[in-house]
Parts: C-alpha cells; sequence; structure tokens
C-alpha cells in the first residue's frame, strides 16, 4: 500500500489517540506481536480453559474468559472477585506469559504511565452477538494504576463512557492490534463492549480477543 511505501501508516500507529485526559488508544501497537500472543494464549487456556462465569445476579455472561498471572477475575453467585486459585480447576491460575508482560508494560509506558506491573491478565473471547455492559473497573485496590486493554481477532465497537453510568459512550472501533490504556484521572471511567458483528480475522478466527492487564492485588 502507498501509505505503506512512505512509512505513513507506521507512523500514525505511533501517535495515540487520546479519548479523555488519562485515556489513550494505542493503534496497532500489539499488532507485531499478535503472533506470539496468540500462541502463548493458547497454552493459558490449555491450562485454564475458557468458561462462561455467571454474574452475582444469576445471569450466564456472553464473554466467555479465563485468566493468568497471579491473580484471576471470576465472577459468581457470590460477587465479583479476585483469587489466587481458578475456582474450575483448583490450581493456580497459569503464569502470566512473558510476551504478555512486556506488552502491557511496554503500552503502559507509552501511555504516560511508567513502572506498571500487572499482576492479573482477563482474557476475554468473545464469540458474534456476545456483548459487555457499561461498567467500572472496581475489584482491584490500587486505582493508581492503569488499565491495559489488548484487541485481537475481529474488529468490536468499544464503549468508553464517563464517571455515571447515565453519561453517553463515545464508540470506538478497535481492530487486531489496537490496545488502550486508561488510568489516572480516568481510571473509573464506564467502559463495555456493544455486540460483536460476525467476521473472520485471518489469525484468531471468527472471535475477538481480549486481555485486559491489571495491578489487582
Ligand atoms: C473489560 O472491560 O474487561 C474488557 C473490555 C474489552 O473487551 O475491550
Ligand atoms: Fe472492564
Amino acid at each position: 500500500m502507498t501509505d505503506d511505501l512512505f512509512g505513513l501508516a507506521e507512523e500514525s500507529d505511533l501517535r495515540p489517540e487520546t479519548l479523555a485526559p488519562g485515556a489513550v488508544v494505542l493503534r496497532g501497537f500489539a499488532r507485531g506481536d499478535s503472533a506470539a500472543l496468540v500462541a502463548a494464549l493458547r497454552e493459558v487456556s490449555a491450562e485454564a480453559p475458557f468458561r462462561h462465569m455467571s454474574t452475582p445476579g444469576g445471569f450466564r455472561m456472553s464473554v466467555a474468559m479465563t485468566n493468568c498471572g497471579e491473580l484471576g477475575w471470576t465472577s459468581d453467585a457470590s460477587g465479583y472477585r479476585y483469587t489466587a486459585l481458578d475456582p474450575d480447576t483448583g490450581r493456580r491460575w497459569p503464569r502470566m506469559p512473558t510476551s504478555f508482560l512486556r506488552l502491557a508494560q511496554a503500552a503502559a509506558l507509552q501511555a504516560g504511565f511508567p513502572g506498571f506491573v500487572p499482576d492479573a491478565c482477563l482474557v476475554n473471547r468473545y464469540e458474534p452477538g456476545a456483548k459487555l455492559s457499561l461498567h467500572q473497573d472496581k475489584d482491584e485496590r490500587d486505582f493508581t494504576q492503569p488499565i491495559v486493554s489488548v484487541s485481537l481477532g475481529i474488529p468490536a465497537i468499544f464503549l468508553f463512557g464517563g464517571e455515571k453510568r447515565a453519561e453517553t459512550p463515545r464508540r470506538i472501533l478497535l481492530t487486531h492490534g489496537d490496545v488502550v490504556v486508561w488510568g489516572g484521572p480516568a481510571r473509573q471511567r464506564y467502559h463495555g463492549v456493544m455486540p460483536l458483528k460476525s467476521g473472520e480475522h485471518p489469525l484468531v478466527g471468527t472471535r475477538r480477543i481480549n486481555l485486559t492487564f491489571r495491578k489487582a492485588g
């Protein structure tokens, strides 16, 4: 493509797109690493298989989830929380692959959050129709640390709202390799994902994968 010929596409990829103070989209930031990320994810999900968790209210989540790292996010009838053990296997969550950790730290740094050391990576798998309602991430102990969210596979519309649920969210199309980072004044912003449209991605297939890195403990 001509853009690539002149280096323009790569250059624009490096320019963070600001969503709000403390929140940026790093377009294509994970694209170069994505084959390694997907390979590492296969090992994670072989150890800790994807599952559909239930909300405290008893609804089955449409997004299938697993975790890696010291802590994993879980939900069931007794609430949302982080656990050191996978409730489905009784074992520790798989360790966070080095490729995951390095990417999350580089993205946080690029977004203006140096020294990010995530201890939790939630892996969300969206099949067509799956969605995530507007919510705040508030099960972590330390809100000074940002959230790093990596999109892989087919595109999704990410909703980025305000500090109140009623605030109309912005709609941001996220494609394979895009990374969103929000922290500081944006840490408690509502966010979610619109129902996924069908599609196919050569590496990831007919789904979207999202890796969400947090310092939970
Ligand atoms: C999340 O809020 O945990 C995930 C957001 C996303 O899938 O982009
Ligand atoms: Fe979230």
